[in-house]
């Protein structure tokens, strides 16, 4: 077999050495334009898990590679004078330039080929290879000559960033967070070897350009740097290696395959150097190669394993490198942070670690974030215990007079089940169930605000005096039995009306017994949908109407609440959208006129509710998909209804259009309400693929959210927030006095379960390799 591998980095030089272990008969060559020690960068950084993985794969270079590696398990974040460590983080470097000749060294051992000083223009040249692996990095030429067929994306990010090295000794991966005359500027730093580390600076456009640093020159721009971050280098130098400013361009391809060429590390897909895995990704791609050669019976047979099998791991990391990256470029956003808040955001940015994950590693830390939580409430007027402060779920919140003894809060959630809109003993069970099991907020279901305003005909509404009492029945109970409050979501279905029960096909028009529908314009949702009629003023004031109508009648009931639906392309949703809302009158066009009649809605809604009664606003930050609503538009929105008075904004997405195309995950809407709170400087409550917990403290702790609604959890256990209560002590959690024995023992078990949980896991946890370096070189009188 022969094998031209283009491209001599980490990818290349690893996929040589894996494929000639596999095939010594192998004919492989490795084709570098740069000569043998030529190398750009200073450090790389891999985590422990990498490094298992290459220990598996190819003990020799491992061990050679493991010997020059500078180890480290903390993390520490400096931050306006305070620094925050930590530990238990496993990672390691090493430099880049050791690295490669370490791989180099191998491949030569096992015969491979290097040809240095060797630019390939023109693969044809290996017209006889049975591989050729395109492993020539970020600004790849042969991606690009095939770009119709490999289809790259290239998202070049905002921020601007440089590499440059230093002699700064440092024992942790240390993030700096600068503010300068000009704006903030970040430094990413971690040692790789005795006496070098590398120094990753970034700053956002805006602050490079008045930082003057456009017009400097690589050493001009260092010494900048050395200004900047002075105070913490003390006196040593920063180096310079290539090291330009630049943006990152996030790039994806669709096809990594075209006959028999197969892109690697860089040249098919990179990730933001904010969670450190450019490298590590490259490696694990010769990985992945060398095992699909060694399984598949053909060449063609294995590079379609191989992007099969390999892209969901490195869209994860992708994904999580996104995130991450997002985080730091809207930095501005925690600035006015307490310190140790902050901290926990630069922690838990890319999901991967959470509020539970560091009470294990780091509990004082965790301690300190939950005292300046605390400290924040009590703050606002509640007596709350801020040396042994409760988790930040079982912190109360207040909104105007509404006091919520808990941040957990069941999203709002349609049962289909009312008749004519009126709700049922199904509709007590279900609400008062979920009262009784702690959640310190309960949303109804999307609540019509006429017979025609019904999504299905199971929706249930408030219009006539029946409803009302049915409501204020289930209402009464939950203040009788319960800490719970209750919130009133009121809403019109617009173009998705008179469609079916979720069961028999969720939004799909009716066959029968249908009724008209009407939005901002006559758009159907699906193309055999309903055409809606276009509003005219009158429908306008006619609905407006119902909606005050409504509002009163919840006000009757005794709900503590008010929340208006203006989320998931409903009526009022379809007038904030572009997509659906093509009207030439002054409720269309720029945003300001499509927000007008919802804002109008909103504000007779606030002359009737009560003043002490606090009122929230569903929305869809983003339509995920082109053209439509995005974050930057939603934190527009929220101001808009922040100024008309609203209390909280209910920050969901999409669902506006059909050919939307959401990226879900793990809290997948979380980083809209984080921007919708700390740009428009709103109370909001966040939801979506939140299961836990421990993602709740999590996502309160960092000040992402100010309350944290699940939806589908609570449809299979009403007492996720009574469990939760016990796991994490909050004793004070009210139970009603029929269900105290439960409550007893649940939080009796608690302790013990937890204590078992946390043992488990941490004898479960394998010792990082700087634990046990630590205790390899520990003199033998210290122990
Ligand atoms: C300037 C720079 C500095 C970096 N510094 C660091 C750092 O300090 N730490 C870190 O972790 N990551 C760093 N990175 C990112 C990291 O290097 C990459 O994520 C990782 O190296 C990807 O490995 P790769 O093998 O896919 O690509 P690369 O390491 O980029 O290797 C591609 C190789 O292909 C060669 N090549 C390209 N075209 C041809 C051609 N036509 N013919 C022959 N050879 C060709 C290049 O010379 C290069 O050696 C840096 C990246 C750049 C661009
Ligand atoms: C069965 C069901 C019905 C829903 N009905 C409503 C509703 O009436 N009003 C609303 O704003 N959202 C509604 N949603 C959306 C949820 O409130 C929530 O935003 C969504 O389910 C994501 O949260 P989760 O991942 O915790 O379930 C509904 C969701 C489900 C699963």
């Amino acid at each position: 077999m022969k094998v031209a591998i283009i491209g001599g980095g980490p990818a290349g030089l690893y996929a040589a050495i894996l494929l000639k272990k596999q095939r010594p008969e192998a004919d492989i060559t490795v084709h570098e334009r740069n000569r043998a020690d030529d190398t750009f960068g200073f450090g790389v950084v891999f985590s422990d898990a990498t490094l298992d993985n290459f220990e598996k794969y190819d003990p020799p270079s491992y061990r050679r590679i493991t010997q020059e590696f500078a180890y480290w398990d903390d993390i520490a974040v400096h931050f306006r004078g305070t620094v925050h460590r930590v530990g238990g983080n496993g990672f390691c470097g090493c430099s880049r330039r050791m690295l490669l000749l370490i791989l180099q060294e191998r491949a030569r051992e096992l015969g491979v080929r290097l040809i240095f000083e060797s630019d390939i223009e023109d693969e044809a040249r290996f017209a006889d290879a049975d591989l050729v692996v395109l492993a020539d990095g970020i600004n790849s030429r042969f991606r690009d000559k095939y770009a119709a067929h490999f289809q790259p994306e290239v998202d070049v990010r905002s921020n601007m960033f440089a590499w440059m090295g230093s002699s700064r000794p440092l024992d942790a991966f240390t993030f700096i967070f600068q503010e300068t005359e000009w704006g903030p500027f970040i430094a990413h730093a971690y040692q790789y070897e005795v006496g070098r580390s590398t120094w990753i600076f970034e700053t956002d456009p805006e602050t490079f350009k008045r930082a003057g640093l456009s017009g400097l020159n690589e050493r001009q721009s260092a010494d900048r740097m050395a200004e900047i971050f002075g105070w913490f280098l003390q006196g040593h130098p920063l180096l310079t290696n290539r090291s330009m400013w630049r943006n990152f361009p996030m790039i994806r391809s669709q096809r990594w395959v075209k006959d028999n060429m197969v892109l690697l590390g860089d040249a098919k897909a990179t990730a933001h150097f904010s969670i450190g895995s450019g490298t590590k990704l490259a490696m694990e791609d010769a990985i992945a190669l060398a095992d699909a050669m060694h399984r598949a019976p053909t060449v063609a047979a294995a590079l379609e394993q191989y992007e099969q099998g390999r892209r969901e791991e490195v869209e994860k990391t992708q994904h999580a490198a996104d995130v991450s990256l997002v985080w730091f470029e809207h930095v501005d956003r925690f600035w006015d942070f307490d310190p140790v808040q902050f901290a926990f955001g630069v922690m838990t940015r890319a999901k991967a670690i959470t509020y539970d994950n560091l009470t294990l590693r780091a509990p004082d830390f965790v301690g300190e974030v939950d005292k300046a939580f605390a400290r924040h409430v009590r703050d606002k007027g509640f007596d709350v215990d801020v040396e042994k402060p409760l988790a930040p779920m079982f912190q109360p919140l207040r909104l105007r007079e509404m006091v919520l003894a808990n941040r957990a809060v069941v999203s709002p959630m349609c049962m289909y089940s009312a008749k004519e809109g009126l709700p049922n003993d199904f509709h007590l069970v279900h609400y008062g169930s979920r009262a009784l099991g702690g959640a310190g907020l309960i949303f109804t279901e999307m609540t019509c605000v006429g017979l025609d305003a019904r999504i299905t005909p199971g929706c249930a509404g408030l219009w006539n005096d029946e409803q009302e009492k049915a409501w204020r029945r289930i209402v009464d109970f939950i203040h009788a039995n319960s800490a719970a409050k209750m919130c009133l979501q009121l809403g019109h279905a617009g173009r998705k009306g008179a469609t079916r029960l979720m069961w028999d096909g969720m939004d799909r028009p009716l066959e029968q017994g249908g009724w008209d529908v009407m939005s901002a314009s006559p758009i159907p949702y699906f193309p055999d949908s309903q055409v809606p009629r276009e509003m005219d003023r009158a429908a306008m004031d006619r609905v407006k109407a119902e909606f005050v109508a409504a509002a009163k009648r919840g006000e009757a009931c005794g709900f503590d609440m008010l929340e208006l639906h203006c989320a998931h392309g409903y009526l009022l949703a379809s007038f904030i959208s572009p997509l659906t809302n093509q009207r030439t009158d002054e409720y269309g066009g720029s945003l300001e006129n499509r927000l007008r009649y919802p804002l109008e809605i909103f504000e007779a809604l606030r002359s009737v509710w009560p003043s002490h009664k606090p009122m929230s606003v569903r929305i869809s930050a983003t339509d995920w998909a082109d053209g439509g609503i995005t974050g930057n538009d939603a934190v527009a929105i929220a101001r808009a209804f922040g100024e008309a008075g609203v209390d909280l904004v209910d920050v969901s997405t999409g669902q506006t259009v059909r050919d939307a195309e959401p990226i879900y995950g793990r809290m997948f809407q979380t980083p809209f309400s984080d921007q919708v709170r700390n740009e428009a400087r709103v109370a909001t409550m966040c939801v979506g693929n939140i299961t836990t917990a421990d993602q709740v403290n999590t996502i309160l702790a960092a000040g992402r959210a100010d309350l944290v609604a699940l939806g589908r959890p609570h449809l299979v256990d009403p007492a996720f927030t009574m469990k939760a209560a016990a796991w994490y002590g909050a004793n004070d959690i009210f139970s009603p006095p029929q269900y105290l024995p439960g409550k007893d023992q649940i939080f009796r078990n608690s302790v013990r379960d937890r204590q078992e949980f946390e043992d488990l896991k941490i004898k479960a946890k394998p010792k990082t390799r700087a634990e046990l370096k630590a205790e390899a070189t520990k003199p033998l009188a210290a122990e």
